[in-house]
């Protein structure tokens, strides 16, 4: 039997032979906003049903909960300018044009933006990407229970996007009865793959689950990481082993708190464990390197209904020969082979191979011809 989903069932907020009724009122929704709609839909966000409500909203900011107290860590809202909607009204969703959702307009509240950065993102400061994207956004939410009507389009790598019951159905197919999710935003270098095959010792199948929404813009772009996805696990990854496929969320940056939705959102999508290593989801400086795993102890492992797995910061030892931590490795840290996220993505636009021992390869050349591509044609 696979695991619960979050609050005990898997929602199901989709109507795709719905009519659509041009004669609605109707909001704009942003990219992020548009990915929230799908994932409320196809249940990865269980138990939301809707964008939150004033109560949750709150509850989420100052307490990690819903108002009935189940666990839930980043408020899932949907921004409109005061004159836009009023409450009552049921109104489309809409994305350059097209309808995607309807919605049941509950409440209209102002948030409190400064309070919502400060206690989600641990920082006010608008050179924070999800601050300045939260402060960017229009002034008041409004709430209420989604209908799916039409699922976004996927031009790129269409295969790789499954909803919560599809990737469930797999695990169960594949006879996986502990399943590791693993959330990325970057190319897989060899500390990933360290702590993913770590993991894979003692479970029985890895979920490489890949962020494919709205990143930074100095992120590699999606479409290139996942040809180098997709040569590493070819190569070096038991096939029967690893499933990959994507969550189209947007990236939030905010460390900690975005940690305890990645777990709860890969729990919904059937795994059983959740990897975090060093500054899961951290952006800068904003959090502290063990932060995203520490803030796991505010929850019960039941209530939670996922267990971590907590890995130490990685890195290739020169004397050791291997992938190693503190943990295991006794030598100094000059022989240590460590890369910023930032010098590499550098590195790689410039042309310029990292190190064998930071990342395989294959994978540098996937990234390199990817980013020259995409550079030549922009
Ligand atoms: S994230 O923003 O999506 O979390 P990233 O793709 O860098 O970023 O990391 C994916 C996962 O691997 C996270 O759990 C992160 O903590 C972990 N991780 C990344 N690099 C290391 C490392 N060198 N050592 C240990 N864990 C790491």
């Amino acid at each position: 039997m696979s695991i619960k989903p979050h609050g005990g069932n898997l929602i199901n907020r989709m109507n795709l032979s719905a009519i659509v009724d041009l004669s609605l009122n109707y909001v704009e929704l942003d990219n992020l906003e548009l990915s929230d709609l799908e994932l409320i839909a196809n249940g990865a966000y269980s138990p939301l049903k809707g964008f939150m409500g004033e109560a949750d909203y709150h509850s989420v900011v100052h307490n990690m909960r819903l108002e009935n107290g189940i666990p839930w860590s980043i408020p899932i809202t949907l921004a409109v300018d005061d004159w836009e909607i009023n409450e009552g009204e049921t109104i489309n969703l809409v994305h350059n044009d097209t309808v995607y959702g309807v919605m049941e307009v509950k409440e209209k509240y102002k948030p409190d933006k400064y309070v919502e950065a400060k206690l989600v993102y641990q920082t006010t400061d608008s050179n924070h990407p999800g601050v300045n994207k939260l402060f960017e956004r229009p002034e008041f939410y409004i709430s209420g229970p989604i209908t799916l009507i039409r699922k976004p389009e996927k031009t790129m790598f269409p295969s790789y996007y499954l909803d919560p019951i599809e990737t469930r159905k797999k695990f169960t197919e594949f006879g996986w009865k502990s399943i590791v999710g693993f959330q990325t935003r970057n190319p897989v270098h060899r500390a990933h793959e360290y702590i993913q095959k770590s993991a894979l010792e003692i479970v029985d199948g890895l979920f490489l689950n890949p962020l494919v929404g709205e990143t930074k813009s100095d992120d590699i772009p999606s479409e290139i990481r996942m040809k180098s996805y997709q040569i590493l696990l070819e190569n070096y990854y038991p096939k029967n082993r690893v499933f990959l496929s994507v969550f189209p969320a947007a990236m939030r940056y905010a460390g900690p708190r975005e940690a305890i939705f990645h777990a709860i959102v890969r729990k919904n999508f059937g795994c059983t464990h959740f990897i975090v290593g060093r500054d899961h989801a951290g952006v800068g400086n904003y959090y502290g390197t063990y932060d995203a795993q520490k803030i796991f102890s505010h929850f019960t492992e039941e209530e939670l209904g996922i267990q971590p797995l907590f890995f130490e910061h990685s890195f290739y030892c020169k004397k050791c020969e291997n992938m190693a931590s503190e943990k295991t490795c006794p030598h100094e840290s000059k022989y240590h082979v460590i890369l910023s996220g930032t010098k590499v993505r550098e590195m790689l636009k410039n042309g310029e191979h990292p190190p064998k021992e930071f990342s395989r390869p294959e994978v540098v050349e996937t990234l390199i011809e990817g980013l020259t591509e995409a550079y030549i044609l922009h």
